[in-house]
């Protein structure tokens, strides 16, 4: 039977790693958010496993919600402009919220989202990102708090990141092999 792993040309974070860093990242938030009121904001769809994960790692009592945002309409590259389908729903009013992201590319879905947060009127709000492409240049250089690791600039699919809505469920995070695109 052919596993979902077997269309990976190599896995640039295992299953370990990332549980590893995911839970001291919870352990950083936890010691920063103490006395505060954390709502964290996880960015549907590709955020969902980092944000089931971390949301566990936080030992303070704390809020989360869910937005919509993609900007990638299929195929490994941005097209340029993100699309909202879902607001936030909770009461953020006088609240710190944390956006949650899978990847930190070229800061565009980040910007459009802060913006959206903050016509909630939070009393904080910032970042954080599982993962962060290190890109020649960014659309929007944004100050992101928490980040889970670098990586090189490569189309990656896992924990939460697809290739045309596929391979998501991937519990480790690698880089799909050629053959993979060449397909469509
Ligand atoms: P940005 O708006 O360019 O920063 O990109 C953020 C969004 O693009 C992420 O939420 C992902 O959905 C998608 N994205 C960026 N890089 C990759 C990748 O390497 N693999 C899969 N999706 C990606
Ligand atoms: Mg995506």
């Amino acid at each position: 039977m052919r596993r979902l792993e077997d269309d990976l040309e190599k896995v640039l974070l295992t299953e370990e790693e990332l549980a590893i860093r995911v839970r001291e990242l919870g352990a950083q938030i936890t010691e920063d958010y103490r006395g505060r009121d954390l709502v964290l904001i996880g960015i549907l769809r590709g955020a969902l496993m980092f944000l089931s994960d971390l949301t566990r790692a936080i030992s303070l009592p704390h809020a989360f919600d869910l937005v919509g945002a993609s900007s990638y309409h299929g195929g490994t590259a941005s097209k340029g402009f993100v699309r909202i389908s879902k607001d936030v729903d909770m009461n953020l009013e006088g609240r710190d919220a944390l956006i949650i992201e899978d990847i930190y590319d070229t800061g565009r879905t980040f910007s459009v989202i802060r913006d959206l947060v903050r016509v909630h009127n939070p009393r904080s709000i910032e970042l954080c990102a599982i993962l962060r492409k290190e890109v020649p240049s960014r659309t929007v250089e944004l100050d992101v708090k928490y980040i889970g690791f670098d990586i090189p600039n490569e189309f990656v699919v896992g924990y939460g990141l697809d290739y045309e809505e596929r391979y998501r469920n991937l519990r480790m995070v690698g880089v799909l092999k050629p053959e993979i695109y060449a397909k469509k």
